[in-house]
C-alpha cells in the first residue's frame, strides 16, 4: 500500500475460522477497534476521502455500521441515519428485504430520516454478497436521497458483492492499494 496506514488497519483485522459456521471464515473488526490509533486512521482515511463532497447523510448498517459512521458523519458534518434489521425502530418505517445464504433479512428506516435529494453516502464494516449495502441503497433512494457511495472497511473477495449495488460506487478501504 502506498499509505501505510492502511497496512497496519489490515494487520488489525482478526480472521477467525469457521465461525459462525464452519468454512466461514470470520473477519473480526473489533480487533481494530482495539487499537486506538488504527481505529482513528481507519475513521481518518474515510473522512479524508469524503470531506467537502457535499454530503449530508451518513447511513449505517446495524451492527458494525454504527462504530464508522457516526464519527465519519461527525467529522464531515452529516447526520447519521441509522439503518435497522426489523422491528427495532420505534417510528413509522419503510422496509426492503434482501436474500441471504439461507432465507431473507430485512432492513429499515425512518420515514421523514432523509430529504429529497440528499446525498448519502452509506458506511459498513464489511461486504460479502452486497446484498445487505443493496438493501440500503434501495431505502435511500426509494426516501428520494442520492448514494453518492458505498464504503466498507473491508470485502469477502469473490463474492462479486458490487455487482448487486445497481451500479453504485463501492469504496473498500484495505483494498484499495
Ligand atoms: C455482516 C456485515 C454486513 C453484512 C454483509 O453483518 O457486517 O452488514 O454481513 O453481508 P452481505 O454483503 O452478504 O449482505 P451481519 O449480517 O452478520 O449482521 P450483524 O452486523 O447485525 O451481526
Amino acid at each position: 500500500c502506498q499509505d501505510s496506514r492502511i497496512n497496519e488497519i489490515k494487520s488489525k483485522i482478526r480472521v477467525v475460522p469457521n465461525f459462525p459456521k464452519p468454512g466461514i471464515m470470520f473477519q473480526d473488526i473489533t480487533t481494530l477497534l482495539l487499537d486506538p490509533k488504527a481505529f482513528k486512521n481507519t475513521v481518518d482515511l474515510f473522512v479524508e476521502r469524503y470531506k467537502g463532497k457535499n454530503i449530508s447523510v451518513v447511513a449505517g448498517i446495524e451492527a458494525r455500521g454504527f462504530i464508522f459512521g457516526p464519527p465519519i458523519a461527525l467529522a464531515i458534518g452529516a447526520k447519521f441515519v441509522p439503518l435497522r434489521k426489523p422491528r427495532k425502530l420505534p417510528g413509522d418505517v419503510i422496509s426492503e428485504k434482501y436474500v441471504l445464504e439461507y432465507g431473507t433479512d430485512c432492513l429499515e428506516m425512518h420515514i421523514g430520516a432523509v430529504k429529497l435529494g440528499e446525498r448519502a453516502l452509506v458506511v459498513d464494516d464489511l461486504i460479502a454478497t452486497g446484498g445487505t449495502i443493496g438493501a440500503a441503497i434501495k431505502l435511500l433512494e426509494r426516501a428520494g436521497a442520492e448514494v453518492v457511495e458505498c464504503a466498507c472497511v473491508i470485502e469477502v473477495p469473490d463474492l462479486k458483492g458490487h455487482e448487486r449495488l445497481n451500479g453504485k460506487p463501492l469504496y473498500i478501504l484495505v483494498e484499495s492499494c
